[in-house]
């Protein structure tokens, strides 16, 4: 048993309108949460309000993490908060060689995968109670950086840097990061394109566990950090043994 209770908990999930966000919404309202999943596009999130069959648990809502004053409006009205998840990322264009890297897909990607989430705890953190928690999306290639990866890379490294601070700062707020590996969601697309999945299959050759990773298992290890009550400033790698081949 743990101290920290999921059902009836209001819980937001930036990013919860695809791959491991919506994985997460999908489990923490079969746990009795009370979920809000946000993302920028208002088609999105409904076409995940219909995959998750349309609960009366969950709410949606259109927030762009790179636009301060939508951050700090949405916290506003928000009412009470339990915990807080971001798995928001946008990489598009990103995945470059230096030469043909521009700056604006870089830019793109500190936005929504540092400053968003350091605004994220700047508005939310006054909105959660002490046992509450904020818990990040880094990602394996800050550990194992592959060509075209390097923003990246240095964006989830950053990322971690700020989980560690936020820790210290915020207590008794927990804040944690999962750092998955390789996952197959629609991300993919802008990573490898129509190569996604030869890429994934040749990567699941090589890792110890096998096989890639699934939503699943990375919304089972953000539900983890939720509800322990003994873990912060942690970064939990899910990633089937990537770090070691
Ligand atoms: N999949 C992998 O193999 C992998 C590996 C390592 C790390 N990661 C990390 O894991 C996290 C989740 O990835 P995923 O694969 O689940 O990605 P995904 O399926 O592409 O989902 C990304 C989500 O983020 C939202 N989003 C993007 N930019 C946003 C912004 N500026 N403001 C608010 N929401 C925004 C998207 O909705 P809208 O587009 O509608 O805003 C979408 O709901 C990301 O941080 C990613 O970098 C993924």
């Amino acid at each position: 048993m743990t101290d920290i209770k999921i059902e009836g908990a209001e819980i937001i999930i930036v990013g919860g309108s695809s791959g491991m966000g919506l994985a997460l919404a999908r489990r923490l309202l079969a746990e009795g949460a009370r979920v809000t999943i946000a993302g920028r596009s208002a088609e999105r999130l409904e076409a995940a309000r219909r995959e998750l069959g349309d609960p009366a648990d969950l709410k949606t809502a259109v927030l762009d993490l790179t636009r301060e004053k939508e951050i700090a409006a949405f916290f506003h009205d928000c009412g009470p908060i339990d915990h807080i998840v971001s798995t928001a990322a946008d990489i598009e264009g990103a995945y470059q060689l230096l030469p043909d890297l521009q700056l604006s897909a870089a830019q793109r990607v500190v936005e929504s995968k540092f400053y968003g989430p350091l605004l994220l705890a700047k508005y939310g953190a006054p909105c959660l109670p002490p046992s509450g928690s904020i818990t990040y999306t880094s990602g394996v290639a800050a550990y194992r950086p592959a060509a075209r990866g390097s923003v990246v890379a240095a964006v989830n490294a950053a990322l971690e840097g700020l989980v560690r601070a936020l820790a210290v700062e915020l207590a008794p707020l927990r804040v944690n990061a999962v750092s998955p590996g390789w996952v197959d969601t629609p991300i993919w697309s802008f990573v490898a394109g129509d190569a996604k999945q030869a890429t994934l299959e040749a990567m699941a050759k090589r890792l110890p566990a096998g096989r890639v990773g699934r939503p699943e298992d990375i919304a089972d290890a953000i539900r983890f950090l939720i509800g322990n009550g003994f873990t912060t400033g942690t970064i939990l790698h899910v990633e089937g043994g990537h770090r070691l081949v």
